[in-house]
């Protein structure tokens, strides 16, 4: 349930995000960390960056691999495996449960 909650947060805010006038609440600052900038390149163009914020707390290091999988296979992220095992690597540790 929490998980739905986050998500229907998720889409109201890139909608809200998508008018020009809200366009300064586009820019979310991930935390710093080895690999933020391949993060913040490769996730960002489908959706906010918000996504990776608003679904922390909730994500392991697995479910955050599988969820970079989920953003390859079912939504046609085009990232290569280093770069996915880069970006897991990165989100497992700033935005893992213990953090
Ligand atoms: C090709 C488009 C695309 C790219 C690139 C993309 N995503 Fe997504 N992402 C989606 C779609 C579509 C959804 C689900 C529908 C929605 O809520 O907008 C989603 C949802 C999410 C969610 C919410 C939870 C869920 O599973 O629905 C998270 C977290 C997420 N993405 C993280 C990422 C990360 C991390 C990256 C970088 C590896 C990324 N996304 C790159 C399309 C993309």
């Amino acid at each position: 349930m929490r998980t739905h909650f986050a998500l229907l947060a998720g889409l109201a805010l890139s909608w809200a995000a998508a008018l020009p006038a809200r366009a300064d609440e586009a820019e979310i600052t991930l935390k710093p960390g080895n690999g933020v900038e391949i993060v913040a390149s490769n996730c960002a163009a489908c959706h906010s960056l918000d996504y990776i914020q608003m679904n922390a707390p909730y994500l392991t290091a697995d479910a955050w691999k599988a969820e970079v999988t989920k953003m390859r296979r079912a939504f046609g992220a085009n990232l290569d495996d280093d770069t996915a095992a880069q970006i897991a690597a990165y989100l497992a540790k700033q935005y893992g449960p213990a953090t």
